[in-house]
C-alpha cells in the first residue's frame, strides 16, 4: 500500500483504473422482523436514521484504503499520557470504582484551573465544569439541557454534522446559516479564512424563538478559527437576542501559522451565556478515551447536571484519572517547546503543509486550514473532467467521488456536502474533507516516531472503522 500521502494523491492523477472493490462477506445473514401494529421508534428519531457515516465508513472498510476520511490520530498519545492511564489501571484499585458523578475531581479541579486562567475567570470545579462521555457527550447533555420544543438554534454551515440530529432530538428548529467562500483568483492560494459570515444575513436568523447559536473553532471539516471581529459579532447578536452559545472548541489547541484561538467565552459578557465544550480525545491524541468537558456559568450548567445525573450519571474513572495527569502534567510545560500541545502543532502543520502541497501537485485546489485537522479540497476540476461517476442519478457529486475514490484509489475521504443542511447542500458538492493528522500526512510518512512506533499499527485503526 501507499508508504505515504505524496505517492496516495500522485496514483489519484493518474487515469482512471480499475481496482475492483473487496467482495463483501455479509452473505447469509438472517433477519427477523418483530411485528407490532406500534410505532416502534419514538418520533424524536424521525427523519436521522440514515447516517451518511455509516455508509462511507463501510465502504471504507470494505475495501482496502489508506484513510482519510474519518478523523482520528493513527499514532500513539504522548508517551506521559500512556503511563497515566497505565498508573490508572494497574494503581489504586478504587479507580475500577465510581467516582464523583459530574467528574473525577482531581480532573474536575485541574480543568477549573487550567481553563480558569485561559478565560479570566474564577472557576469552581463543582459548579462550572462537567465531565462527559467525550464531546459527543458534551454537546448531546447541553443540547438536552436548554433546547425545548421549538426552540431554534443557529447552525453555521459547514457544521460538525451531529450539531442538527441533536438539535431535532432535544425538539428544536435547526437554522442554518452558510459561511461564505469568497472567489480566489486563479493562482491565488484559497484559505479557510475567505470563508466569512454575511453579517446582515446572520443577524436576520435571530428570532424570539432562538435558543442557542453553535459556534466551532477551529472548525470541522472547514479548519475555519473565527477572528476576534467575528467572534465579537456573533457576541454581540447573542447578548443582544438573549441566546446561550454553545461553543464547541475540541481542536484549540491546533492553530497555525501564529494565529490565535480566541474562547467567546473569555469575551465581555459572554461567559455568562456560553457552553465551552472540549475534549480529551482531540487534546492528547486519545480519540478512544472519550473523555470531554463542558465549562460553564453555574446557571446553565446546573441543567446539564440534571441531564447527566439522570442519564449518563458517570463517566469512566480510569479515563479520567489519566486526562486529569496528563493535563497537569501539560499544565507544567505549558507554552513551552516541551509542551505537547507545541509539539502536536508542530508536527500537524508540517502534515497540512505536506498534504497541500500534494493536493496542489495533482491539480486539486485544497482550501488552506487555519486550525484542526482537518482540511477541504476542491474537486471542480474532477467535475468538469470526470461528471459522469457512477452513482445514483440524484446523489450529489462530491459522494460519488469519494465512493469512486475509495474503489478506484485506495483512498478513504468525505464528501463535504455531509457538513451541510440538506437545501444547501447542491451548492457545495465539489469539496472533499481529508483529515491530516495520520502519521501517512508526513513528508516520507512510512517512518514513525518512537510514540507512533508503538502504535499497534494501521490494522488495528481500520478495525476500529
Ligand atoms: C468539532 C467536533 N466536535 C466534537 C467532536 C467529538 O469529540 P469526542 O471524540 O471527544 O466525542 C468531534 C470529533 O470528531 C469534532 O470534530
Amino acid at each position: 500500500m501507499f508508504r505515504n500521502v505524496a505517492a496516495i494523491f500522485s496514483h489519484l492523477a493518474g487515469p482512471l483504473q480499475g481496482k475492483k472493490a473487496g467482495a463483501s462477506s455479509l452473505a447469509g445473514c438472517l433477519h427477523q422482523t418483530v411485528a407490532m401494529a406500534k410505532q416502534l421508534q419514538a418520533r424524536r428519531l424521525d427523519g436521522l436514521d440514515k447516517n451518511p457515516w455509516v455508509e462511507f465508513i463501510k465502504l471504507a472498510s470494505e475495501n482496502e484504503t489508506v484513510n482519510l476520511g474519518q478523523g482520528f490520530p493513527d499514532f500513539a498519545p504522548p508517551d506521559f499520557a500512556m503511563e497515566a492511564f497505565q498508573h490508572a489501571v494497574s494503581g489504586d484499585f478504587m479507580l475500577n470504582q465510581y467516582t464523583k458523578a459530574f467528574g473525577y475531581p482531581p480532573l474536575t479541579k485541574v480543568l477549573a484551573d487550567f481553563f480558569g486562567k485561559l478565560l479570566g475567570q474564577e472557576m469552581e470545579p463543582l459548579k462550572n465544569v462537567l465531565v462527559t462521555v467525550g464531546a459527543y457527550g458534551a454537546l448531546f447533555t447541553a443540547f438536552q439541557a436548554l433546547v425545548d420544543e421549538g426552540d431554534e438554534v443557529i447552525i453555521i454551515e459547514p457544521y460538525f454534522d451531529c450539531y442538527e440530529p441533536m438539535t431535532l432530538m432535544a425538539g428544536g428548529r435547526p437554522v442554518f446559516v452558510p459561511l461564505k467562500p469568497s472567489p480566489s483568483q486563479d493562482g491565488e492560494l484559497d484559505y479557510s479564512s475567505n470563508w466569512q459570515l454575511d453579517p446582515t444575513e446572520l443577524a436576520n436568523k435571530f428570532t424570539s424563538r432562538t435558543k442557542a447559536l453553535v459556534l466551532n473553532t477551529p472548525s470541522n471539516p472547514l479548519g475555519k478559527v473565527f477572528s476576534k471581529a467575528e467572534l465579537e459579532l456573533v457576541a454581540s447578536l447573542c447578548q443582544q437576542h438573549d441566546v446561550v452559545c454553545i461553543s464547541d472548541e475540541v481542536y484549540q489547541w491546533l492553530v497555525f501559522d501564529g494565529n490565535q484561538h480566541i474562547s467567546i467565552a473569555s469575551l465581555p459578557g459572554m461567559w455568562e451565556r456560553t457552553l465551552t465544550i472540549g475534549s480529551a480525545g482531540k487534546t492528547f491524541s486519545a480519540t478512544g478515551w472519550k473523555v470531554g468537558w463542558v465549562l460553564g456559568p453555574d446557571q446553565l450548567m446546573k441543567h446539564l447536571r440534571t441531564v447527566h445525573q439522570n442519564s449518563i450519571f458517570h463517566c469512566p474513572t480510569q479515563a479520567q484519572a489519566a486526562v486529569a495527569w496528563s493535563f497537569e502534567r501539560e499544565q507544567q510545560h505549558f507554552g513551552q517547546p516541551s509542551s505537547y500541545f507545541v509539539q502536536l502543532l508542530q508536527a500537524t502543520q508540517h502534515k497540512r503543509d505536506h498534504v497541500t502541497r500534494s493536493l496542489q501537485s495533482v491539480g486539486l485546489r485544497p482550501v488552506i486550514p487555519q486550525g484542526s485537522y482537518f482540511l477541504i479540497t476542491d474537486i471542480s476540476d474532477f467535475k468538469s473532467k470526470m461528471p459522469n461517476l457512477p452513482g445514483a442519478e440524484d446523489e450529489a457529486y462530491d459522494r460519488r467521488f469519494v465512493k469512486w475514490m475509495i474503489k478506484n484509489k485506495g483512498l478513504s475521504a468525505i464528501p463535504v456536502s455531509i457538513f451541510y443542511s440538506v437545501p444547501h447542500q447542491k451548492h457545495f458538492d465539489h469539496y472533499v474533507r481529508f483529515c491530516f493528522i495520520k502519521v501517512k500526512c508526513r513528508a516520507g510518512g512510512g517512518k514513525v516516531s518512537s510514540s507512533s512506533s508503538r502504535s499497534s499499527g494501521k490494522k488495528g485503526s481500520t478495525e476500529l472503522c
